[in-house]
């Protein structure tokens, strides 16, 4: 049977980078993302370059009934999935009460909830067929409070709690599971220029995490910086990391954005 890699927020950034670096090695492909105009021609482009198999799927997974869809078509589909990497993340900036809250309740079901659904669904297929691999993207801001974007640092310390629990758990039925912690990649959506001109690019990271994953690596941090930045919060009083990353947020996270 064939063996595909799924991963989701395959259309751009850090996602369309990893599913580059996973083409490249011969891996098929299932890309996720909410747009099907983007993903189609990721699709043939993938193909035409790698020679690989990459099928797509529109699927907008802040919406629980849609989600609910498409984990029934997986469920009950012939295709074998041998490595889940849930990378679609929404993200806000500013403000928390002054954000709409349909855009904070999106954010809280793509980047927990639909994760944490696929992490089920798939898990418990990768289970049947004796094992598998879960990468689950968190980042930096989800080792410490983060003021003005509170809700989404709030989610990736959910999505790294989450992770590490979970590969205690399915160690034994040969499910690997790994936590990605970016700090900040140049992004084509967020450009904020100050913080992408010192930013690795989502092929860097993209390159780094494919390597770790061949290694088993429990928790990825791409960079020393950022290893360092991870520390901190457990040697610094929690007063002072609340206070430090405010300062930090609201200096590259103009209020107001997205
Ligand atoms: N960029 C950074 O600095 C950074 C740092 C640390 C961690 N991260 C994490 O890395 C991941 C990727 O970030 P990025 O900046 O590379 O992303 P991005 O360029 O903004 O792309 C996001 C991807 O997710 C998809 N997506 C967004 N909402 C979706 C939804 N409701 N349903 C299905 N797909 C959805 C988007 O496609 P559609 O719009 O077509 O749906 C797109 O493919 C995220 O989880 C982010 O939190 C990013």
């Amino acid at each position: 049977m064939t063996r595909y890699a799924m991963i989701t927020g395959a259309s751009s950034g850090l996602g369309l980078a990893l599913a580059e670096a996973l083409a490249r090695r011969g891996r098929n492909l299932i890309l996720v993302a909410r747009q099907r105009e983007t993903l189609e021609p990721v699709a043939i482009e993938l193909t035409q370059r790698f020679g690989v198999e990459v099928l797509f799927r529109a699927c907008d997974l802040s919406q629980p009934l849609r989600l609910s869809g498409f984990v029934l078509e997986l469920e009950e589909g012939e295709r074998r999935i041998d490595l889940l990497v849930n990378c679609a993340g929404q993200r806000t900036y500013g403000p928390f009460l002054a954000h709409e809250w349909a855009y904070e309740q999106d954010l809280l079901e793509v980047n927990i909830l639909a994760l944490s659904r696929l992490c089920h669904a798939i898990g418990n297929l990768m289970a049947v067929q004796g094992g598998g691999q879960i990468l689950n993207v968190a980042g930096l801001a989800g080792v410490a409070p983060g003021p003005w974007m509170a809700a989404y640092a709030a989610s990736k310390a959910y999505v790294l709690s989450f992770s590490e629990a979970l590969r205690e758990e399915l160690g034994r039925t040969g499910i690997k599971v790994s936590v990605l912690c970016p700090g900040p990649v140049r992004s084509s959506r967020r450009r904020i220029p100050r913080l992408d001109a010192s930013s690795p690019s989502p092929e860097e990271i993209a390159l780094y995490t494919v390597r770790a994953l061949d290694k088993n690596r429990a928790l990825i941090i791409p960079g020393r910086r950022n290893r360092w930045l991870a520390l901190a919060p457990r040697l610094l009083p929690r007063w002072l990391v609340r206070k430090l990353a405010g300062v930090i947020h609201r200096r590259y996270c103009p209020l107001g954005m997205e």
